[in-house]
């Protein structure tokens, strides 16, 4: 059974509240500090970029394009596209490694927003202020420790996420993320505006935004375009079940702009915010995925009206990774809905209780299982935790497999017309973006696959 053709976004700036909703999250604030850390600074960096423009762009927009014309959820999608075109129904897997990705990623992405949900309260009580960098790092180290404390953090970021599937509330959320968006930026500027006073700010911006290739490993080239998909929230089927309800007379090209500037400038303001605090402080860049939480209380702690903007930007953070975390849910709430005999309210159970069951592994992790590497026979896997493979093969491997398949479709199997009418750009615009979107994306994912075998 397909949904039938629903109502479409009452405009355009609602569509965008959603998109943005959706890719402004964890990524930028939480993940691509550290992984930039990891990957040497700079030249990830500018991969990373690169990849957002050549890559990231023409994918999204093909995902919006594919779902305006097939008026479905991303599965239906692809099954009723080929059918018309007479394609091979094997392109409907990429509906199918969509809700499997949106399934492994909610699952450690929950546990993530549980630590951001444990700062607020650690910021609502005052506990940052005149904190040095050892105590900063033994709060963090505590939570990490505790098994029973990350899954009760874990357990009400779930629940809040189900809570808002199951309502079907996301129209006050779109509202919501109006105001709350703008003040985030507003809140990163304050936080850039320290770093520019902590005496380590050139440090910090010549560590982002010069690249030096010899620091980067082909594992972080990977790594780089992986995050440009996660980030954007590509591969996932999450903007192609968007694209249905996008109305005909809204540009594509142009939306994918707006958004793609927003969550990219959100990111790098993370990074200015975060870099310049870890030299002034003596901190290890490539601390991993506790980066911002030892580096951002500091800030919080030594600067005036710190506490203040320490719980408002925790409460921000949260925000945002929960509009990520119910974009996260939806898909897989209604595969469940649609392939099982379950009610809309059962679907959300089922998957939300399924995510929140798998996220107890990566809860695992960062204590009890800190040693356990599943893979570990391989070298290529070795020492990796459960939460450090469900990272890798999501954005290394899901993702961009995902994503590959989506902008080969519309590049080389449907109609130049077909695109070109949804598309409507100018004549050339078209032909640079169908050459992105037939050549250039899909190389550069292969080239990428390629340099880090
Ligand atoms: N794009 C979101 C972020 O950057 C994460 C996400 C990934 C959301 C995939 C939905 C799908 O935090
Ligand atoms: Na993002």
């Amino acid at each position: 059974m397909t949904k039938q053709h629903h109502a479409q976004w009452s405009s355009r700036l609602t569509f965008i509240l959603a998109a943005v909703g959706s890719s402004v999250g964890l990524g930028n604030i939480w993940k691509f500090p550290y992984m930039t850390g990891e990957s040497g600074g700079g030249a990830f960096v500018l991969i990373y970029l690169l990849c957002i423009l050549l890559v990231g762009i023409p994918i999204l927009m093909s995902e919006w394009l594919l779902g305006r014309i097939g008026q479905r959820n991303p599965i239906s999608t692809m099954s009723s596209l080929t059918t018309r075109l007479k394609r091979s129904p094997a392109w409907v897997l990429i509906g199918v490694f969509g809700i499997l990705g949106a399934y492994l990623i909610l699952s450690f992405y929950s546990v993530i927003g549980g630590w951001a949900l444990a700062y607020i309260q650690l910021g609502a009580v005052n506990t940052f202020t005149g904190l040095e960098s050892e105590a900063i790092g033994a709060l963090f180290s505590d939570m990490l420790a505790s098994p029973l404390q990350l899954l009760l953090w874990h357990s009400l970021f779930m629940i809040l996420t189900i809570g808002v599937v199951l309502g079907g509330v996301t129209g006050g959320l779109e509202r919501a993320t109006k105001t709350l968006m703008p003040t985030l930026v507003v809140l990163l500027i304050v936080l850039v505006g320290y770093a520019a006073t902590s005496g380590a700010f050139a440090e910090g911006v010549s560590y982002l935004f010069t690249p030096d290739f010899s620091k980067l490993s082909s594992d972080g080239v990977l790594a780089a375009m992986g995050h440009a998909f996660f980030t954007l929230s590509l591969g996932m089927g999450i903007m192609i079940a968007y694209g249905s309800y996008l109305p005909k007379h809204v540009n594509i090209g142009r939306s994918a702009i707006i958004v793609v500037l927003m969550d990219t400038a959100i990111a790098l303001m993370a990074g200015l915010a975060i870099f310049p605090v870890v030299f002034a402080n003596d901190l290890s860049p490539s601390s991993g995925p506790g980066l911002i939480f030892q580096t951002l209380p500091l800030a919080f702690g030594h600067m005036p009206g710190g506490w203040f903007f320490g719980l408002l930007f925790f409460v921000l953070l949260v925000f945002a990774a929960w509009t990520s975390a119910i974009s996260l849910l939806e898909p897989i709430v209604e595969w469940f809905e649609e392939k099982t005999p379950l009610s809309r309210v059962g679907a959300t159970l089922v998957a939300g209780g399924a995510t929140w069951a798998l996220g107890i592994a990566t809860v695992l992790s960062f204590n009890v299982w800190a040693d356990v590497a599943p893979l570990g026979i391989f070298a290529k896997f070795e020492g990796m935790t459960i939460f450090a493979l469900l990272d890798y093969f999501t954005s290394k491997l899901i993702l961009p497999l995902t994503g590959l398949a989506t902008v080969i479709f519309v590049g080389w199997r449907m109609s130049r017309e077909e695109v070109r009418e949804n598309l409507n750009m100018g004549e050339m615009a078209f032909n640079l973006w169908r050459f992105a979107a037939r050549f250039i994306a899909p190389l550069g994912v292969v080239a990428v696959f390629i340099v880090s075998l």
